[in-house]
């Protein structure tokens, strides 16, 4: 049975509540986080889209498609995993996030990170990549999403001992077939929990 973690509850009352950014005004639900609440691995995309905006699950849309196929190949199942966003909110139109409102809705997911405490965080696309590696004190090696794409950077600190891939973004991946190849390539990283 999953455990549901009394923290990550209190998390979620207070998103679908929030109104610290304007996003709150467009959302039908917030998409808070789905998955293991021990989860040793992460995944944090960018924000709800259409879909998702409409159910608050986590990428059950086209790149939510993709995603399937590659956990799927690399043998990773949906339940074992915790999947989030940068933003909770959907912005209009699917426009990338803007500073103030990452400002806004990052402490959410640092929050969640804390709690869960996961072994790996793979950060899906550029906003996810730029924002879990400045957290983590690697912005200085964030170089944009085609360049450190796949790469395993490890974090072993006081407060944490982690490591953090950078991967693309599977909507750019929809209509690409050499984007899934990429990322299949990356996500074979994963196969077998050969980090853990
Ligand atoms: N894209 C994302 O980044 N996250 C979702 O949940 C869905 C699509
Ligand atoms: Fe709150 Fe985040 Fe939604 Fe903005 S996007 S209203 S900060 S939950």
């Amino acid at each position: 049975m999953q455990q549901i973690n009394p923290q990550l509850r209190i998390i979620k009352d207070e998103v679908l509540s929030c109104t610290k950014c304007p996003l709150y005004k467009t959302r039908i639900f917030p998409v808070i986080g789905q998955g293991n609440h021990q989860a040793s691995i992460v995944l944090v995309g960018e924000a709800p889209g259409f879909n998702e905006n409409k159910t608050g699950r986590p990428f059950c849309g086209q790149a939510g498609a993709v995603l399937d196929e590659l956990l799927e190949f690399a043998e990773i199942k949906r339940e074992d995993i915790y999947i989030c966003n940068i933003l909770k909110c959907r912005p209009p139109g699917n426009r990338n996030p803007l500073q103030y409102e990452i400002d806004a809705c990052t402490p959410y997911l640092v929050r969640q990170l804390e709690i869960i405490k996961p072994k790996i965080v793979c950060c899906l696309g550029n906003f996810a990549s730029c924002f879990i590696m400045n957290l983590f004190g690697l912005s200085n090696q964030c170089d944009g999403i085609s360049k450190i794409h796949g790469r395993v950077f490890e974090v072993n600190d006081d407060k944490w001992k982690i490591k953090i891939i950078p991967l693309y973004h599977p909507a750019v991946a929809a209509y690409n077939q050499n984007m899934i190849e990429s990322l299949k390539n990356d996500f074979k990283i994963l196969k077998d929990g050969k980090l853990k």
